[in-house]
């Protein structure tokens, strides 16, 4: 009998090894490498992911000039979910792979059933492959959807070449594969969910997709460091990659897109899990400062920006005397890191004794801001519960807070500022070097370049 052989993989890059590495020489990843069954050379190459995988499945290709190639063909098909489409960037383009990512029980398969609804009943031609579920367990979950007006096709498999030979007789205009964690190659010894099983079945769907011209989304599960379990080359393979985040504790979700070759990333899409499916949230700010106190200490309105779209958020600080020997510091949907840096910078900078002080921040409303443009409102979020005094009523912050304490700008001001004059606020506190380039007359606008300054606003 032949020894079966195995090839080590790291589970980051999906770099091969003979051997087990400690450290991946490629991506330099630690403690990455698994173990797996040698794939035999598949017809895809290694599906497209670099240059030998050929999109037109191995026949020769000449090459076209740019101005003859017909674009037409390549118009959006709009999903009538506005949100969803914002993130893809206009509507779901023709024959791409889109992978969407998101921890378990988010509701992927929820959000792709209720896209795949809006298509039917525009009359496309749509295959619903689970892996997961049994068709009568989507069936189900499609009732609490509500009416389908139109027929969407289902499929319950778990095997590629069955999918493909389907997908190539049917040739639906969208299809959606959930998950490829489930989906196996028989040509492949590894099981499925593995590195080479998940690369191969992307790589088999890329191709087919491509020649067939057929949308495909691909659900992909996420792993504890939040990245689609699998190698990082999935990724890299699909056209646009999609995570659909939020809380389990609140109903808030978020779908973010992270890479997009049509359209600009870190797009935002918002929604609201009900028991009747997922609702658009048109009006994210509002929503966001549903119910937030005013006039309270240690409350502070920042206006983020997600994407090319500014959210007003709640940024909440509690700082109390110590009864510890080491002081607590906690973050919630920020960096934590970050919190203890600004609270470095307001010890040595404005001399506040927060050495005994506890300190827990929260970003109110379950949304995850990371960019620095929220530093400003955290600081002064401190600072207002510190002194045990409230900001000015009505008043909203943004900026970024360097090591020295200064105030810098941060990009998009106008539209930070315009946001916030839709929801009628009255005061914007912001850096120095932002303040003098905008022109709005409808708000008043406070311009601070060190956080020295910022005393004198409370
Ligand atoms: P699901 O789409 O199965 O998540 P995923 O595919 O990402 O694992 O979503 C499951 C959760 O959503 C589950 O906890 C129930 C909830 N849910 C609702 O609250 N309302 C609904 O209408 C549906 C269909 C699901
Ligand atoms: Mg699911």
């Amino acid at each position: 009998m032949p020894k079966s052989k195995t090839v080590f993989f790291c589970k980051e890059c999906g770099n091969e090894s003979p051997k087990w590495l400690g450290k991946c020489p490629a991506c330099g990843a630690w403690d990455s490498f698994v173990e797996e069954p040698v794939a035999p050379k598949s017809k895809a190459g290694n599906g497209g992911a670099g240059p030998a995988g050929r999109l037109n499945g191995g026949t020769k290709a000449a090459p076209v000039e740019l101005s003859k190639i017909d674009t037409q063909e390549d118009t959006r098909i709009s999903t009538g979910i506005e949100e969803f489409d914002r993130v893809l960037g206009g509507g779901i383009v023709h024959a791409s792979l889109v992978l969407v990512g998101g921890d378990p029980g988010i509701g992927k398969s929820t959000l792709l059933l209720q896209v795949c609804k809006t298509l039917v009943e525009k009359g496309l031609n749509v295959l619903y492959i689970s892996g997961e579920e049994s068709l009568r367990q989507i069936k189900m979950r499609a009732d609490r959807l509500g009416k389908f007006n139109n027929e969407l096709m289902l499929l319950a498999e778990t095997s590629l070449d069955n999918i493909e030979e389907i997908l190539a007789e049917r040739k639906p205009d969208v299809a959606v594969i959930d998950s490829i964690q489930t989906m196996y190659r028989e040509d492949i010894a590894a099981s499925p969910g593995s590195v080479s099983q998940v690369r191969e079945t992307t790589g088999a769907l890329l191709r087919i997709g491509k020649n067939l011209g057929i949308s495909i989304f691909i659900v992909g599960h996420v792993t504890k460091e939040g990245v689609v379990a699998g190698p990082r080359v999935l990724e890299h393979m699909v056209d646009t990659v999609l995570y659909f985040e939020g809380d389990n504790s609140s109903a808030y979700r978020v779908l973010r897109s992270v890479k997009n070759r049509f359209g600009s990333t870190n797009e935002v899409g918002v929604f609201e899990m009900q028991s009747s499916g997922l609702r658009e949230v048109k009006n994210p700010s509002e929503y966001m400062l549903q119910g937030h106190p005013v006039g309270e200490p240690g409350s502070v309105i920042a206006a983020s920006l997600e994407g090319t779209r500014p959210i007003l958020v709640e940024v909440q600080a509690l700082v109390c005397k110590t009864t510890f020997n080491m002081p607590r510091r906690t973050a919630a949907g920020t960096d934590a890191n970050r919190v203890n840096l600004l609270m470095a910078v307001l010890e040595k900078r404005l001399g506040l004794q927060l050495g005994f002080c506890d300190a827990y921040v929260n970003v109110a409303g379950g949304l995850r801001v990371a960019e620095p443009a929220i530093d400003l409102a955290i600081v002064l979020a401190i600072l207002s519960s510190f002194k045990n005094k409230p900001l000015p009523e009505n008043s909203l912050v943004f900026g970024e807070v360097g090591l020295t304490g200064e105030i810098r700008g941060v990009s998009q001001a106008e539209q930070r500022v315009a946001e916030a004059v839709n929801l009628g606020y009255e005061t914007c506190i912001l850096p120095q070097v932002n303040a003098k380039t905008i022109k709005n007359s409808k708000i008043k606008l406070i311009g601070v370049s060190h956080v020295c300054e910022l005393g004198k606003l409370l």
